[in-house]
């Protein structure tokens, strides 16, 4: 990928300003100086490798030269309509990420992709992970100044991290498609659908298509505070999210719980 390649593969979305590099230490954070130094809404960071890509949970994010997707766009207050608190459009937002990497994953393939969302920001091919989203957003008072939408896809087999650094299963697009895939193509069905999905962000079909799209709906699933190896707090079977992005659950005693987006990680209950 180079800059002019990228600006030719996304010319026909009303994106800001594009910024391509070979290698960078975290896009999320080149994306967050620049909107501190007035980027405008829509501004893209991209970088072919990271050095210091970072996760949710202070995690590090893995990606090797020329293997992934490695994006960070810029929102402004004006053009995203979440009205909401603080951790409501933390998860909202995160959603949106993920939403679009599912909807672009299923463009690219022509439905043979099924992906799905592991809440809270995860997205899951066959299970195992495939995509993360890491929303960062600045505040003043009760109103934000800026978010950056950071999105990490694994697109071929280099940029799946090894075994032994994983917490949860991972895979990429390329082994679950079992072909490979052009990483313009893919960016471009991303950022389409990231536009598609923001201009829906308080609408029913937002909601819908989050809850559609939820892994392990039904299923029992280990809560742990922190990261999936972290103290297991309990097992519960999900329900599905909440308008407010809240995750519904029911325990062994019948109980409703609700988790807001924060210090906890989901995994199946092994069988
Ligand atoms: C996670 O799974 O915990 C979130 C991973 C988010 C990774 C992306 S890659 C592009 C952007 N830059 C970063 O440093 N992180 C995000």
């Amino acid at each position: 990928m180079d800059l002019e390649a990228i600006q030719q593969a996304l010319n026909h979305l009303p994106l800001g300003p594009v910024r391509f590099h070979r290698q960078t230490g975290s896009t999320n954070e080149d994306a967050n100086h620049w909107a501190q130094a007035g980027a405008p809404d829509l501004a893209l960071v991209t970088a072919e490798e990271q050095t210091q890509g970072r996760g949710r949970l202070e995690r590090r994010w893995f990606t090797p030269p020329g293997a992934a997707l490695a994006l960070s766009l810029v929102l402004r207050p004006d053009q995203t309509p979440v009205d909401a608190g603080r951790p409501q459009a933390l998860a909202r937002l995160t959603a949106l990420g993920a939403l679009a990497v599912c909807s672009a994953l299923e463009d690219i393939s022509r439905g043979e992709l099924q992906p799905e969302i592991k809440w809270p920001n995860d997205v899951l091919l066959e299970r195992r992970k495939t995509a993360g989203i890491l929303v960062e957003i600045s505040w003043e008072g009760e109103r934000f100044t800026s978010a950056v939408l950071g999105i990490g896809v694994n697109v071929s087999s280099q940029s799946v991290p090894p075994a032994n650094a994983l917490l949860f299963p991972a895979t990429c697009v390329e082994a679950a498609l079992g072909r490979s895939v052009e990483r313009l193509e893919l960016l471009g069905a991303v950022l389409e659908r990231v536009l598609y999905w923001r201009a829906r962000l308080n609408s029913d079909e937002f909601l819908q298509a989050w809850q559609e799209q939820l892994a392990f709906k039904g299923e029992w699933v280990q809560i742990s505070r922190g990261d999936p190896s972290g103290p297991t707090m309990k097992n519960a079977r999900l329900v599905g999210v909440r308008m407010d992005g809240g995750l519904e659950l029911i325990d062994r005693e019948g109980k409703l719980i609700t988790l807001q987006t924060g210090e906890v990680s989901l995994r199946p209950v092994e069988k």
